[in-house]
């Protein structure tokens, strides 16, 4: 609910167990008051009324301290800012004695009117839509209306204006803050920096969750005290990164943990060049900027033009960093993953041939593969790099997406009939927005790739970057998609990215930093808008592609390419933090490990994969079929409960920097169904875990505990379940892990 006090001045965005509040001072500043949990108690329509918490020690620190709803480069220069606009012209009134330099670099907002639009359930509100916002036109699992509070801003002697949004989702304590601005002049101005929001946060609040990390080692969750001065996350890049990731969870140092605590949390959507900049003041305020990397930054608003930022969301909740998981996967499951009407309930079983050929592909080889692993119940069947072009290793290829000859010398019809016939999907790994200086397209169009003229062309596993702000070079790899899913009948494809981003030349200019993922996006809008039926992966060197901007566009994420099943505990955690399993693809691949050469279990190797989405990379055929006949197993067990793992509320009961196990439970709203997963990385002799009580259950009703061959390995009451947990899990040793189905009797 959106409340506003005309006496006062004063907004509330109440939501179901927090609210926002901020409000116009006399002169027209909108000033933040407060963020938090409600009182327990409190209706609907009790709201914040007085004046927030002011840390104003002295008034000449005024000008410091306020709390801006959005704030920018005019009256400190002090502190971070999240606006900064040059204006080209000097102001229509001038008072005597000013002078006429230019440009004038100081933008003031002052309040000039709001409205509250509603969404139209349709999907096709677009007037309440944040920028980049998908355009493909797929609706979401919930699409109940929503309303948007647009306050609207202008400055007082140059022509520009600015739109804060703030839509809410109540029911997940969730707001989406995004602003528009506009160029209400005769010429063109220069954005030089532009955050998404300005977030404030109570004094205090200065442990930050957020993870880091680089290939094959995704998602490493870092705890950290905010410093004085500012701490910077954030990525360089026209991806959003492997080094860490645009998400972040706050609250007062030792005062949260997984279900307990006020948390605050946030994550941007959006694919390219992010920071997410925390300032703790010495006024000790603590506040984050939040949108486009300022770093090279520059929008050009044409006169009378407008841009509409993404949207970063945000929230906060009473318990703990588990409570904002949830909030954040019940946000992404609902209204930012696409789920067309026909589209599959569950994400299917995938095998991915990549761990078993490398490069080495062959029509027969791959024939094989697909009828072993239609036989384990495998569900769709993609093939990876190496089927086109010269593509025969990673130094040829790129740009040229035609079936190899020399590997599918009858064309790819056939594998794409025998899959089909096989009851499976058929996929194929591309990578659009990549080139080989060795192929055709190349050597055709040498000038269509991100360079400086004059200036060497740095290459990345032999491949450079398509130049997506030429509109053509977007057209013309539409094109060859296009021919690929309707020529093949492709139901899914795995985008893929390998590269970061190096002499950033481009027929757009500095703008190619937000341009290269507006055409990513565009892309993806277009396939899905054009092939609904097309299911799509978004990939980048394993996980350097997963943000909320991608998951509005595609059903799944490669989560890593590290595929080792210890490792991948980790790796699994982070990425729990802020984005739900329904969305984490996860192989089992070989006993020894293509990355790490560690041996484990196939029962640790599935028991962690079949904590999100279930692929397959072995190779088959190098399987026996005992070993074949216990896939089969796992994956029948999967079918079985991945509709919990991928559609119930996660929680971390144990995690892995307590005792060195994690111990997760997925669970239905109303407590009939769960699934517990326990797996160990770490033990040292004579250690006793504690144990592990589940959440969620019905106290009072019985519940079966069963394996994966449906026998019941326990049977106890909910409250049982609830305070004690399951019994068995104190003392395993690196690698020990199991998967157990909860259902109420
Ligand atoms: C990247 C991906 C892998 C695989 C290879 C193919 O590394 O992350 O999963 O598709 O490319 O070259």
């Amino acid at each position: 609910m959106i409340h506003f006090d005309p006496t006062t001045n004063t907004f509330n965005l109440v939501l179901s167990t927090s609210f926002y509040a901020f409000r116009v001072d006399p002169e027209g500043r909108v000033l933040h008051l407060a963020w938090g949990v409600r009182p327990h108690s409190a209706a609907d329509t009790v709201v914040l009324a007085g004046p927030g918490f002011e840390s104003l020690p002295q008034p000449d620190q005024a000008a410091v301290t306020r709390r801006y709803e959005l704030s920018t480069f005019s009256e400190s220069a002090l502190q971070e800012v999240s606006l900064k606009v040059s204006f080209p012209s000097l102001p229509q009134q001038m008072a005597a004695g000013e002078a006429m330099h230019l440009p004038i670099r100081d933008v003031r907002l002052r309040y000039a009117g709001h409205e509250i639009v509603t969404d139209s359930s349709s999907g096709s509100g677009r007037s309440a839509q944040p920028g980049l916002a998908p355009a493909h036109g797929q609706p979401t699992r919930v699409q109940t209306p929503r309303e948007t509070l647009r306050v609207r801003l202008t400055d007082p002697s140059q022509p520009f204006a600015v739109t804060l949004c703030y839509r809410l989702t109540p029911e997940h304590d969730i707001i989406e803050r995004w602003c528009e601005v506009v160029n209400t002049g005769p010429e063109p101005l220069h954005v030089e920096a532009l955050a998404f929001a300005t977030l404030h946060f109570p004094n205090g609040t200065l442990e930050l969750t957020s993870v880091s990390g680089w290939w094959a080692r995704e998602f490493m969750t870092a705890r950290e005290r905010l410093p004085m001065g500012v701490r910077v996350i954030e990525q360089r890049a026209v991806q959003t990164g492997h080094q860490t990731n645009p998400f972040f969870l706050l609250n007062r140092p030792g005062q949260a943990w997984e279900e307990t605590g006020h948390v605050y949390f946030g994550a941007l959507a959006f694919s390219g060049a992010w920071r997410l900049a925390f300032e703790q003041l010495f006024t000790l305020d603590v506040r984050a900027h939040a949108g486009y990397n300022p770093f090279d930054f520059d929008l050009t608003l044409a006169p009378g033009a407008q841009h509409v930022t993404p949207a970063i969301v945000i929230g906060v909740c009473p318990d703990g960093w588990g409570g904002a998981s949830r909030r954040l996967h019940a946000f992404a499951l609902e209204r930012v993953l696409p789920r067309p009407a026909d589209g599959p309930a569950v994400r299917p079983v995938l095998y991915n041939s990549w761990e078993a050929t490398l490069f080495d592909l062959s029509h027969a080889g791959q024939m094989a593969l697909a009828r072993k692993a239609a036989a384990l119940g495998v569900e769709l069947f993609c093939v990876d790099d190496g089927w086109f072009g010269g593509r025969r290793s990673d130094r040829a290829g790129l740009g040229d997406w035609t079936v190899s000859p020399d590997v599918f010398p009858d064309g790819l019809e056939p594998l794409v009939a025998e899959v089909h016939r096989l009851g499976m999907k058929f996929g194929l790994w591309v990578e659009p927005e990549m080139i080989n200086p060795d192929s055709d397209l190349y050597r055709a169009h040498p000038d269509w790739v991100l360079h400086f003229a004059g200036r060497p062309r740095t290459e990345w596993r032999y491949q450079l970057i398509l130049d997506f702000g030429r509109p053509e070079v977007v057209d013309a790899i539409y094109a060859a998609l296009r021919e690929l899913v309707a020529r093949y009948h492709l139901d899914f494809i795995k985008w893929d990215m390998n590269r970061y981003t190096t002499e950033l030349g481009s027929a757009a200019g500095q703008a190619i930093w937000r341009a290269h993922t507006a055409g990513v996006y565009d892309l993806l809008d277009r396939l899905r808008w054009n092939f609904p039926h097309l299911q799509i992966e978004s990939c980048a060197s394993g996980g350097g592609r997963v943000d909320l901007g991608m998951l509005a566009r595609t059903d799944q994420v490669w989560t890593s390419d590290n595929t080792d099943a210890i490792d991948r505990i980790r790796i699994q955690e982070g990425y729990s933090l802020a984005y739900p399993a329904r969305a984490m693809e996860a192989w089992v691949t070989h006993a020894t490990n293509l990355q790490t050469d560690r041996v484990s279990s196939l029962g640790l190797r599935f028991d962690v994969s079949m904590r999100g989405g279930l692929g397959i990379g072995s190779n088959l055929n190098e399987l026996d079929d005992a070993e074949l006949a216990e896939y089969a197993s796992y994956i029948a067990f999967y079918k079985r409960i991945r509709h919990v793992v991928q559609g119930g509320r996660l929680y971390r009961l144990q995690r892995l920097e307590e005792w060195g196990a994690s111990v997760i439970e997925y669970v239905f709203a109303d407590g009939r169904e769960a699934v517990y997963s326990a797996a160990v990385l770490d033990y040292q002799q004579g250690w006793v875990r504690p144990p592990s009580p589940l959440r969620g259950l019905d106290p009072s009703a019985m519940y079966t505990v069963s394996d994966r061959h449906g026998a019941a390995v326990h049977r106890a009451r909910g409250f049982d379940l609830m305070t004690v947990g399951i019994p068995g899990d104190a003392c395993g040793n690196p690698g020990y892990s199991r998967t157990l189905h909860l259902k109420r009797v």
